[in-house]
Parts: C-alpha cells; sequence; structure tokens
C-alpha cells in the first residue's frame, strides 16, 4: 500500500493532496487552477495588474470547471500598496533610467522617451473586494502582509489566510499577524522575493530552502507550505522531511499546456539549464529571480538605478510589450526558479499533480527500504 499524504494542510484547505499551485501573474490562468484542484491539489489566480472585473470573471471561470477549493493572489509590497508616484522620484533618477532604457528602445526600433513614467492603475483595494464578494476559498499573499482590516474579513467570510516570507523573521511576523498558513519562499524560487520592504541587494532575502524551511517551521506554530525549486515527488518528500504541511510550485507549471506563458517563453524554459537564472530588478525596480537575457545583463552593468515599484514596470511598457510581441526573449522578463533544469517538455497540469504525488509515494515507500 502507498502512504497516504494527506497534511494537516489538506485538513485546512480541504484538498486531498498538499500540492499547491502557485500564483503566477500573466500565467496562471482558471484552466490551470481547476486542473490542478480536479487532480486533488490546490491552484491559486495570480492576478498582479490584472483589472478587478477579470479577475471576478476569471475566479467564475474556475468556478464552472471545477467545485474544488481554490485560491486568489495579491501583491501587497509596501512600494506597490499604496504605489509610489510618479512625481516623487528625483529628477537625476529619470534622466539616468530613460537614458538606460533609450539604449533597449533603439536596439527595438522604438521612440525615445524622457520624463516621469504614467501612474498605473492601482487595483488592490477593488480586488480585495472582489475576492471577498466572490468568497475565493483561499486568498494567498505575495510580498507583503496582511492589514487587520483584510484579516477581520477574511475571517467573516470564511476565507483561509496563505502568505509568503523569505526570511525567518517575515514569517514570524506574518503568522503573528493571524494567517492560516505561511509560505516559506526559498532564494531559488522563480518570481519576485516575498519581502515587503526591498533589501539591498539582490543577495539578501535569498535564502535556500533547505535552510530556510527548518527554521520557518521552528519559528511558526501555523502549518508551512515550501516554495523553490520543488519540481517532482523527491522535492515533495525532502520538504516534508524538512518539516512542511505541503508544497507551493511555480516554476513547474509555466509550461504546461494551460499556461497563459507565450511560447517563446515556455521554449526557452525548456531549453534552459539551472544556471540560466539571475536575480535582477530591471523589469520591475524589485528583485525577481528570471531568465538571464540582454536586458537584466546589460542594465545591471550599466549601474543605472530603477524605478521604484509599479514604476519601473510602467515605464518598460513600450519595450517589453514589443519584445513580447516579437517573442524576443532578449527584452522581456521570464521568471522561472532555478529549478528550470528539471522542466522536460510541455505537459499538463493535472498530470504534474498526479506525477508529483505518485513519484512522492514510490519516493517514501522506497526511502523507507533503502534507510532502513
Ligand atoms: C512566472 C512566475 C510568476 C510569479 N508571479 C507571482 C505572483 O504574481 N504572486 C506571487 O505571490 N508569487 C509569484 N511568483 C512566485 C511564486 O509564488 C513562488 O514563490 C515560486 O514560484 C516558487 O518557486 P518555484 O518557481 O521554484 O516553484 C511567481 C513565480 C513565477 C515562476
Amino acid at each position: 500500500m502507498s502512504p497516504d499524504l494527506a497534511t494537516d494542510l489538506c485538513r485546512l484547505l480541504s484538498i486531498e493532496v498538499p500540492v499547491v499551485q502557485a500564483p503566477m501573474a500573466g500565467v496562471t490562468t482558471p484552466e490551470m487552477v481547476a486542473a490542478v484542484g480536479n487532480a486533488g491539489g490546490m491552484g491559486i489566480l495570480g492576478s498582479g495588474g490584472t483589472p478587478p472585473e477579470e479577475l471576478r470573471r476569471q475566479i467564475r471561470r474556475v468556478r464552472e470547471l471545477t467545485d474544488r477549493p481554490f485560491g486568489a493572489n495579491l501583491v501587497l509590497h509596501s512600494q506597490l500598496h499604496p504605489p509610489t508616484d510618479a512625481a516623487t522620484i528625483p529628477e537625476a533618477v529619470v534622466e539616468e533610467v530613460q537614458a538606460q532604457l533609450n539604449r533597449f528602445r533603439r536596439r527595438l526600433g522604438l521612440p525615445e522617451k524622457s520624463g516621469r513614467p504614467p501612474n498605473p492603475p492601482h487595483f488592490v483595494d477593488e480586488a480585495f473586494r472582489v475576492i471577498l464578494e466572490e468568497r475565493v476559498p483561499v486568498f494567498s499573499i505575495g510580498l507583503g502582509k496582511p492589514t487587520p482590516e483584510m484579516g477581520r474579513a477574511c475571517r467573516q467570510h470564511g476565507i483561509r489566510i496563505l502568505a509568503m516570507a523569505a526570511t525567518v523573521a517575515d514569517a514570524v511576523e506574518l503568522a503573528a499577524s493571524g494567517v492560516d498558513a505561511v509560505v516559506a519562499q526559498g532564494g531559488e524560487a522563480g518570481g519576485h522575493r516575498s519581502t515587503w520592504v526591498k533589501p539591498g541587494s539582490p543577495g539578501r532575502g535569498a535564502i535556500g530552502l533547505m535552510v530556510l524551511l527548518p527554521q520557518v517551521v521552528a519559528a511558526v506554530s501555523v502549518p508551512v507550505l515550501a516554495a523553490g525549486g520543488i519540481m517532482d515527488g523527491r522535492g515533495v518528500v525532502a520538504a516534508l522531511a524538512l518539516g512542511a504541511s505541503g508544497v507551493f510550485m511555480g516554476t513547474r507549471f509555466v509550461a504546461t499546456h494551460e499556461s497563459a506563458a507565450s511560447e517563446a517563453y515556455k521554449a526557452a524554459l525548456i531549453a534552459s539549464d539551472s544556471d540560466s537564472t539571475t536575480l535582477s530588478d530591471a523589469f520591475t525596480g524589485l528583485y525577481a529571480r528570471m531568465l538571464r537575457n540582454t536586458l537584466t545583463e546589460e542594465y545591471a552593468a550599466s549601474g543605472a538605478p530603477v524605478f521604484p515599484a509599479p514604476l519601473q514596470q510602467a515605464a518598460l511598457e513600450d519595450v517589453r510589450g514589443t519584445a513580447t510581441a516579437r517573442g524576443d526573449g532578449e527584452f522581456f522578463p521570464r521568471y522561472t526558479g532555478q529549478g528550470v533544469g528539471m522542466i522536460r517538455g510541455r505537459e499538463a497540469s493535472g498530470e504534474v499533480v498526479r506525477g508529483v504525488v505518485a513519484e512522492a509515494r514510490e519516493v517514501l515507500a522506497a526511502l523507507a527500504r533503502r534507510a532502513r
């Protein structure tokens, strides 16, 4: 008989297996979230920059496809909520950033720009209201902590809160704020470092999961999920051995059939090895792990400053949009974790969950025999 993988997290979230598909703005789709739920895990919609009515549409679409629990994510970084006002950026910084971006614009044949970027629309409060109104079972937070009002509103609506931290101190703060479970994000993870204050260098807040996870487990009394580099059943067993109650997997789902990532992005992930990533703030102003490309490398080499979030992304919109439309991976961000070297090809999201769980069961049984 294969060992049962149900943990306290499964009971907390009413799911069968402790595999959670991480929210990934621009990549997750209702189809992905539903496929993961129907396979017994839990999927989470990413929503950074998604207009609230589009988020509502996605939530309702998930419900058409599954009756299983799922989540919706908001990014609550201190530079994003409330958002930095472009009027506060010093003139010298505006000139330096635009001069650097103009080097990329010239290469792409785009008109040069000067002056402050536009303040993009701010959706967080309205998006949170949608999550409450739609009674999404799980509210997931990246790069921030819930306000006391958010915590109260979620409790009143019967919504569980999962929040992500990249350091032990932040995990302790999240647990004290009353969240139902903490996600420990190791430095291997794809996407943004989950801190609410930008660290002074990319290496800060990027602690390997192997050492972060047991320390977070020891420091908090709520269930802990492991995020960062978990790509298969061996990773699930390792995370459970280090005290996690479940896993939070992003990178493995980026190249699935249900992912909204472009074909060029998926192909680049399949072709990349684990040494292909870097931590860069060039695309959004906050450090994120992605595939190295011309833009990350030349921006870092230039020594130019970046605008705070959300203004760096707003300033880069023309570069990023043009490169994305052309499939030119050298100038748009391809977020991925160090586990990218373990992506084998395009696959179905439900099959990822079923395969990871079957492998975890086999690994557990084999381990018991091997280590007798
Ligand atoms: C393409 C991509 C986009 C991401 N977008 C978000 C996001 O919108 N919100 C968030 O909280 N985390 C986001 N993350 C981080 C994930 O929540 C998670 O920490 C990470 O994927 C786990 O590590 P792994 O990628 O090695 O599996 C993103 C990760 C990736 C790979």
